[in-house]
Protein backbone atom coordinates (compact mmCIF):
# COMPACT_ATOMS: atom_id res chain seq x y z
CA UNK A 1 0.00 0.00 0.00
CA UNK A 2 1.16 3.45 0.08
CA UNK A 3 0.84 6.01 2.43
CA UNK A 4 1.21 10.20 2.26
CA UNK A 5 2.78 10.94 5.90
CA UNK A 6 3.13 14.56 7.32
CA UNK A 7 5.99 14.29 9.96
CA UNK A 8 6.88 16.90 12.47
CA UNK A 9 10.59 18.19 11.49
CA UNK A 10 12.66 20.21 14.18
CA UNK A 11 16.47 19.96 14.59
CA UNK A 12 16.44 20.99 18.19
CA UNK A 13 14.72 22.32 20.88
CA UNK A 14 14.99 25.96 20.24
CA UNK A 15 13.93 25.47 16.15
CA UNK A 16 10.37 26.30 15.24
CA UNK A 17 9.91 23.26 13.65
CA UNK A 18 7.54 22.03 10.47
CA UNK A 19 5.38 19.51 8.97
CA UNK A 20 6.96 17.69 5.81
CA UNK A 21 5.33 15.38 3.70
CA UNK A 22 6.90 12.47 2.44
CA UNK A 23 5.27 9.60 0.31
CA UNK A 24 5.96 6.01 1.28
CA UNK A 25 5.32 3.35 -1.27
CA UNK A 26 5.35 -0.23 -0.98
CA UNK A 27 4.58 -0.37 2.62
CA UNK A 28 3.83 -3.86 3.54
CA UNK A 29 0.95 -4.65 6.23
CA UNK A 30 3.55 -6.96 8.34
CA UNK A 31 5.92 -4.25 8.74
CA UNK A 32 5.93 -2.38 12.15
CA UNK A 33 4.79 1.25 12.22
CA UNK A 34 8.68 1.35 13.12
CA UNK A 35 9.85 -0.66 10.76
CA UNK A 36 7.81 1.59 8.16
CA UNK A 37 9.60 4.64 9.27
CA UNK A 38 13.05 2.33 9.17
CA UNK A 39 12.66 1.99 5.31
CA UNK A 40 11.42 5.40 4.57
CA UNK A 41 14.35 6.85 6.59
CA UNK A 42 16.77 4.49 4.39
CA UNK A 43 15.22 6.04 1.60
CA UNK A 44 15.89 9.54 2.99
CA UNK A 45 19.29 8.67 3.68
CA UNK A 46 20.22 7.37 0.33
CA UNK A 47 18.98 10.45 -1.05
CA UNK A 48 21.33 12.03 1.26
CA UNK A 49 18.81 13.07 3.30
CA UNK A 50 18.32 14.34 7.41
CA UNK A 51 16.27 10.94 8.36
CA UNK A 52 13.35 11.54 11.00
CA UNK A 53 14.83 10.51 14.26
CA UNK A 54 12.45 8.49 16.78
CA UNK A 55 12.99 7.03 19.63
CA UNK A 56 12.60 3.21 20.33
CA UNK A 57 14.79 0.14 22.23
CA UNK A 58 12.77 -3.01 22.47
CA UNK A 59 10.37 -2.87 19.76
CA UNK A 60 8.07 -5.35 21.84
CA UNK A 61 6.29 -2.92 23.84
CA UNK A 62 8.39 -3.00 27.38
CA UNK A 63 10.65 -0.20 27.15
CA UNK A 64 8.97 2.50 27.05
CA UNK A 65 11.24 4.52 24.77
CA UNK A 66 8.62 4.62 21.76
CA UNK A 67 5.78 7.07 21.10
CA UNK A 68 4.31 9.75 19.24
CA UNK A 69 1.44 10.90 17.90
CA UNK A 70 -0.01 9.48 14.97
CA UNK A 71 -3.40 11.37 13.55
CA UNK A 72 -3.43 13.49 17.06
CA UNK A 73 -3.76 10.02 19.17
CA UNK A 74 -1.18 8.59 21.11
CA UNK A 75 0.53 5.80 19.90
CA UNK A 76 -2.16 5.58 17.07
CA UNK A 77 -4.80 5.27 19.70
CA UNK A 78 -5.03 1.67 19.15
CA UNK A 79 -6.26 -0.24 23.12
CA UNK A 80 -3.13 -1.70 24.75
CA UNK A 81 -1.04 -1.02 22.04
CA UNK A 82 2.90 1.23 21.64
CA UNK A 83 3.30 2.15 18.75
CA UNK A 84 5.95 -0.39 18.23
CA UNK A 85 3.39 -3.01 18.61
CA UNK A 86 1.47 -1.21 15.78
CA UNK A 87 1.65 -3.05 13.14
CA UNK A 88 0.60 -1.66 9.08
CA UNK A 89 -2.43 -3.71 8.84
CA UNK A 90 -4.74 -1.34 10.40
CA UNK A 91 -4.02 1.35 7.54
CA UNK A 92 -5.33 1.11 4.34
CA UNK A 93 -4.08 2.05 0.62
CA UNK A 94 -3.84 5.85 0.44
CA UNK A 95 -3.89 6.70 4.17
CA UNK A 96 -2.94 10.41 5.21
CA UNK A 97 -0.96 10.05 8.78
CA UNK A 98 0.32 13.13 10.51
CA UNK A 99 3.09 12.14 13.06
CA UNK A 100 3.78 14.28 15.71
CA UNK A 101 5.79 14.36 19.00
CA UNK A 102 4.41 14.47 22.69
CA UNK A 103 3.40 17.75 23.24
CA UNK A 104 4.46 19.18 26.81
CA UNK A 105 6.15 21.77 28.20
CA UNK A 106 7.86 19.20 30.53
CA UNK A 107 9.27 17.15 27.45
CA UNK A 108 11.16 19.22 25.54
CA UNK A 109 11.84 18.05 21.65
CA UNK A 110 15.25 16.78 21.09
CA UNK A 111 14.64 16.01 17.65
CA UNK A 112 11.62 15.58 15.02
CA UNK A 113 9.61 12.81 16.98
CA UNK A 114 11.76 12.44 20.12
CA UNK A 115 11.25 14.67 23.27
CA UNK A 116 13.42 14.34 26.77
CA UNK A 117 11.08 12.51 29.31
CA UNK A 118 14.29 13.00 32.11
CA UNK A 119 11.45 14.48 33.96
CA UNK A 120 10.05 10.99 34.96
CA UNK A 121 13.79 10.05 35.57
CA UNK A 122 14.13 12.76 37.83
CA UNK A 123 10.37 11.80 39.86
CA UNK A 124 11.57 8.25 39.89
CA UNK A 125 15.22 9.38 41.62
CA UNK A 126 13.26 11.65 43.72
CA UNK A 127 11.24 8.17 45.90
CA UNK A 128 10.36 5.80 43.49
CA UNK A 129 12.33 3.05 45.05
CA UNK A 130 12.64 1.16 48.02
CA UNK A 131 15.79 1.27 50.23
CA UNK A 132 17.39 -2.21 51.26
CA UNK A 133 20.51 -2.89 53.53
CA UNK A 134 23.08 -4.52 51.76
CA UNK A 135 23.96 -7.70 52.49
CA UNK A 136 22.56 -11.28 51.27
CA UNK A 137 19.22 -11.63 49.23
CA UNK A 138 16.34 -12.12 51.80
CA UNK A 139 14.54 -15.48 51.40
CA UNK A 140 11.85 -14.48 48.94
CA UNK A 141 8.96 -16.46 51.09
CA UNK A 142 9.74 -14.63 54.35
CA UNK A 143 7.68 -11.46 53.61
CA UNK A 144 3.79 -12.60 52.62
CA UNK A 145 1.92 -10.57 50.43
CA UNK A 146 -1.89 -10.99 50.15
CA UNK A 147 -2.90 -12.14 46.48
CA UNK A 148 -5.13 -8.67 46.39
CA UNK A 149 -2.32 -6.60 47.07
CA UNK A 150 0.46 -8.34 44.88
CA UNK A 151 -2.44 -8.53 41.94
CA UNK A 152 -2.79 -4.64 42.50
CA UNK A 153 1.02 -3.87 42.43
CA UNK A 154 1.81 -5.90 39.56
CA UNK A 155 -0.74 -4.08 37.61
CA UNK A 156 0.55 -0.99 38.83
CA UNK A 157 3.91 -1.63 37.85
CA UNK A 158 3.21 -2.75 34.47
CA UNK A 159 3.41 1.15 33.92
CA UNK A 160 6.58 1.59 31.13
CA UNK A 161 6.91 5.36 31.49
CA UNK A 162 6.41 6.14 28.13
CA UNK A 163 4.77 9.37 28.73
CA UNK A 164 1.62 8.85 26.55
CA UNK A 165 -0.99 9.91 29.59
CA UNK A 166 1.02 13.57 29.34
CA UNK A 167 1.14 14.02 25.65
CA UNK A 168 -2.54 12.37 25.76
CA UNK A 169 -3.92 15.30 28.86
CA UNK A 170 -4.93 18.29 28.41
CA UNK A 171 -3.13 19.61 31.72
CA UNK A 172 0.17 18.31 30.57
CA UNK A 173 -0.23 15.86 33.93
CA UNK A 174 1.93 13.20 35.04
CA UNK A 175 -0.86 11.86 37.68
CA UNK A 176 -1.22 8.23 36.25
CA UNK A 177 2.24 7.88 35.68
CA UNK A 178 3.42 9.15 39.07
CA UNK A 179 0.29 7.39 40.82
CA UNK A 180 1.37 3.74 38.54
CA UNK A 181 4.99 4.59 40.53
CA UNK A 182 3.57 5.16 43.81
CA UNK A 183 1.05 2.14 44.04
CA UNK A 184 3.23 -0.66 42.88
CA UNK A 185 5.75 0.34 46.13
CA UNK A 186 2.74 1.37 48.28
CA UNK A 187 0.31 -2.24 47.25
CA UNK A 188 3.97 -4.22 49.13
CA UNK A 189 4.87 -4.72 52.65
CA UNK A 190 8.25 -3.81 51.72
CA UNK A 191 7.42 -0.25 50.22
CA UNK A 192 5.64 0.87 53.15
CA UNK A 193 8.59 2.13 55.92
CA UNK A 194 9.08 5.35 52.90
CA UNK A 195 5.47 5.40 51.86
CA UNK A 196 4.89 8.89 53.34
CA UNK A 197 8.29 10.47 52.23
CA UNK A 198 8.10 8.81 48.52
CA UNK A 199 4.50 10.55 48.44
CA UNK A 200 5.85 13.47 49.48
CA UNK A 201 8.96 13.77 47.31
CA UNK A 202 7.30 12.06 43.50
CA UNK A 203 4.52 15.00 43.89
CA UNK A 204 7.09 17.78 44.85
CA UNK A 205 8.97 16.42 41.77
CA UNK A 206 6.39 16.02 39.60
CA UNK A 207 5.12 19.79 40.25
CA UNK A 208 8.83 20.58 40.01
CA UNK A 209 9.04 19.35 36.93
CA UNK A 210 6.53 21.30 35.29
CA UNK A 211 3.69 18.98 35.11
CA UNK A 212 0.19 20.42 35.69
CA UNK A 213 -2.65 19.03 38.08
CA UNK A 214 -4.92 16.19 36.69
CA UNK A 215 -8.67 17.52 36.99
CA UNK A 216 -10.13 13.60 36.36
CA UNK A 217 -10.41 14.44 32.70
CA UNK A 218 -9.32 10.51 32.13
CA UNK A 219 -7.70 10.58 28.77
CA UNK A 220 -4.62 9.24 30.13
CA UNK A 221 -6.14 6.02 31.29
CA UNK A 222 -8.04 5.85 27.65
CA UNK A 223 -4.30 5.96 25.93
CA UNK A 224 -2.34 3.89 28.10
CA UNK A 225 -1.03 1.20 26.63
CA UNK A 226 -0.84 -0.71 29.48
CA UNK A 227 -4.14 -0.38 30.69
CA UNK A 228 -3.54 1.99 33.65
CA UNK A 229 -6.20 2.79 35.84
CA UNK A 230 -7.63 6.48 37.15
CA UNK A 231 -7.51 4.29 40.44
CA UNK A 232 -3.70 5.00 40.96
CA UNK A 233 -4.16 9.00 41.47
CA UNK A 234 -7.03 8.29 43.69
CA UNK A 235 -4.25 6.39 45.92
CA UNK A 236 -1.57 8.62 44.70
CA UNK A 237 -3.58 11.49 46.64
CA UNK A 238 -4.54 9.76 49.44
CA UNK A 239 -1.19 8.74 49.98
CA UNK A 240 0.50 12.48 49.55
CA UNK A 241 -2.62 13.88 51.46
CA UNK A 242 -2.23 11.61 54.66
CA UNK A 243 1.79 12.42 54.50
CA UNK A 244 1.16 16.15 54.30
CA UNK A 245 -1.15 15.95 57.10
CA UNK A 246 1.39 13.76 59.45
CA UNK A 247 4.78 15.34 58.25
CA UNK A 248 3.72 19.12 56.47
CA UNK A 249 0.54 20.47 57.43
CA UNK A 250 0.86 23.40 55.33
CA UNK A 251 0.73 20.85 52.22
CA UNK A 252 -2.02 21.39 49.28
CA UNK A 253 -3.66 17.95 47.71
CA UNK A 254 -1.46 16.63 44.60
CA UNK A 255 -4.37 17.21 42.54
CA UNK A 256 -8.09 16.07 41.69
CA UNK A 257 -8.63 12.24 42.16
S1 LIG B 1 0.78 5.34 32.89
FE1 LIG B 1 0.54 4.34 30.86
S2 LIG B 1 0.71 6.01 29.37
FE2 LIG B 1 1.54 6.78 31.31
S3 LIG B 1 3.75 6.41 31.23
FE3 LIG B 1 2.81 4.61 32.26
S4 LIG B 1 2.44 3.16 30.58
FE4 LIG B 1 2.78 5.15 29.57
S1 LIG C 1 10.33 0.38 21.71
FE1 LIG C 1 10.10 -0.44 23.73
S2 LIG C 1 8.00 -0.12 24.18
FE2 LIG C 1 8.17 0.53 22.10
Amino acid sequence: MKLILHVWRQKNSSDKGRMVRYDAPNVNEHMSFLEMLDVLNESLIAKGEDPIAFDHDCREGICGMCGFMINGKAHGGFKRTTVCQLHMRHFKDGDELYLEPWRAAAFPVIKDLAVDRGAFDRIIASGGFISVPTGSAPDGNAILVKKQESDLAMDAAACIGCGACVAACPNAAAALFVGAKISHLGHLPQGQPERDRRALAMVQQMRAEGFANCTNIGECEAVCPKDIKLEVIARMNRDYIGASLTERPESTTAGAG
